[in-house]
């Protein structure tokens, strides 16, 4: 693998500024908190930050709405602190990936001041307007629970303006050239900063046209391929990402026909099937999923994950499966949001180790670069009482000092979780240092197995044939590297006989569970599969 293609490889952190760490007692967390705070996320063992946008806004939407491409929010510190943490970082050999709103601009960017002002302004025709309101009503509301409508009467513009998120975030209009200059030049200002690449947000929806659900259309696709050919051409070794919560067989076109889209893609569908499934005690959810999913370019690469900054989104399943997902894992109307889930990962699977441990694994070895949510390697809970996604962005849990060491300050700008089962007094980085059977030290140790063994990156995936609906299984194989990945989905226990004569002679190490090896022999192994266990089985020879 070359140095180029760096991202195929590689293990993300998905880093939330205002919660990570406050160094100067504002109450929110800043550029120089997170440095600090780098140590941390070195011991992980992850290899690329991905930070969740940093720009100045008003915050209507936590920075999706950008009001100056080229600055910092004042919160989080100024371009010289980015610069700094940038190479703070870097030095360290982690790469950073910062967010793209290409999309839509906040009501408050200057573009938009001016536009609605003036009908004659050059930037008028930056947005799209409408006199009528009722163009493209074949585009679906995004933000269900709080738009009814994606045209918004603007009484100073006396026109309508066209939205795909909230009304406070105009959807720029891609029909005009000067758009795609402007977006040319933030893309290079950051690139000659000298960051790692882009997570671009919503790109499924940059172009409208009548008669069409207005995403995933020809000339959006055109455009992405622009991007990535300056970005070939003037930062080659950058990666750009795609952020399109999409079915499979749309997805591949990001990638481009011949790989000259997007390098990577969030794999959006997995995710919730990975939760049917240990809910279900049924692999079959994943095993369709991955029939889906296709092939796609050398040198493109899947994003995998488990959860992240918004609600787990059940978009991608059918109508009844959502009702079964809500039922299962939002019993409290209050847990929905959109059309998912704004709840995190060790509250969804009641704090279970077990659970914890085969979903982490599977995430860690299955398809795709995985992404680790901060806060979710020390199984930090949620507060639902919080607004829209903000119960799941709370402050990270350093220890038990105030304010979870989050900061100094009296109020923070929401409250670290305090809780029985999951507040910082319990749950924190300090009190898991020192456990080893802690859900940090397992984050560590899953990543340190992952880096070790070649396999279970990069190896051919090949699905274990076997009839018990709850034993999920699969062979990573690379070279003559073999490892099978072997998870007990059920709360009952489960056996399974295992044909390895082709490997005699050579013994079955499991990676997960120093210590325990099988010699293989001419006569099939009986593996029993206590509930919910994960096992990585590596064939080895016995010297
Ligand atoms: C993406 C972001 C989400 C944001 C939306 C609009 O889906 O992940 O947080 O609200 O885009 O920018």
């Amino acid at each position: 693998m070359t140095d180029s293609l760096w991202y195929q490889d590689t293990v993300f952190y998905e880093l939330y500024l205002r919660a990570y760490k406050d160094s100067n007692g504002s109450g929110s967390g800043d550029f120089r908190g997170a440095i600090e705070k780098l140590d941390h996320i070195q011991s992980l063992g992850v290899d690329c930050i991905w930070i969740l946008p940093h720009y100045p806004s008003p915050l209507k939407d936590d920075g999706y709405d950008v009001a100056d491409y080229y600055g910092i929010h004042p919160d989080y510190g100024s371009l010289d602190d980015f610069r700094a943490f940038l190479a703070a970082a870097h030095q360290r050999g982690l790469k950073v990936v910062i967010d793209l709103v290409m999309n839509h601009t906040s009501d408050q960017h200057p573009w938009f001041q001016a536009a609605r002002q003036d009908r004659h302004s050059p930037y008028r025709d930056y947005y799209v307007w409408s006199d009528t309101g009722r163009e493209y009503a074949g585009a679906r509301i995004i933000f269900l629970d709080y738009e009814s409508a994606n045209w918004t009467y603007d009484e100073v513009a006396g026109q309508y303006f066209w939205h795909r998120f909230y009304s406070s975030q105009p959807d720029l209009n891609y029909d005009n050239p000067a758009v795609h200059e402007e977006m040319f030049n933030i893309i290079r200002f950051w690139l000659d900063m000298g960051i790692d690449g882009f997570r671009a947000d919503a790109v499924p929806y940059l172009y409208e046209r009548e008669d069409t659900n207005c995403e995933n259309l020809p000339p959006t696709h055109a455009f992405l391929r622009k991007v990535r050919r300056m970005m070939d051409e003037e930062y080659p070794g950058r990666v750009l990402i795609a952020e399109a919560n999409q079915w499979p067989q749309d997805l591949l076109p990001y990638f481009g026909a011949d790989g000259d889209e997007f390098h990577m893609c969030f794999h959006f569908p997995i995710m919730p099937r990975l939760y049917m499934a240990i809910r279900r005690g049924n692999k079959q959810s994943i095993l369709d999923i991955l029939a889906a999913t296709p092939d796609i370019p050398a040198g493109a690469q899947w994003l995998t994950f488990l959860r992240n900054h918004d609600e787990l989104t059940l978009e991608m399943v059918t109508p009844d499966e959502r009702e079964w997902m809500w039922q299962q894992y939002a019993p409290d109307p209050a847990m929905r949001s959109n059309l998912g889930i704004r709840r995190r990962l060790a509250p969804l699977i009641d704090n279970h180790k077990g659970k914890w441990l085969i979903l982490n694994s599977i995430l860690m070895s299955l398809i795709g670069t995985p992404i680790v949510y901060y806060g979710d390697e020390i199984g930090m809970g949620d507060n639902i009482a919080l607004p829209d996604r903000h119960g799941c962005r709370t402050p990270m849990q350093w220890d038990d000092s105030p304010n979870g060491g989050f900061s100094p300050a009296g109020a923070t700008y929401f409250p670290v979780n305090a809780d029985a089962e999951y507040g910082y007094q319990r749950v924190n980085v300090a009190a898991q240092e020192d456990d080893p059977n802690s859900y940090l030290n397992a984050t560590r140790f899953l990543l340190r197995v992952r880096r070790q063994h070649p396999e279970l990156r990069q190896g051919q995936l090949i699905m274990l044939g076997n009839d018990d609906p709850a034993v999920f299984g699969y062979w990573r194989v690379l070279g003559d590297r073999r490892t099978l990945c072997l998870y007990n989905l059920s709360a009952e226990a489960a056996s399974f006989s295992l044909d390895l004569r082709h490997y005699v002679g050579q013994q079955l190490v499991d990676l997960l569970h120093q210590g325990q090896t099988w010699r293989i022999a001419e006569w099939p192994i009986v593996i029993r599969l206590r509930p919910y266990a994960s096992h990585w089985l590596h064939v080895r020879s016995e010297t």
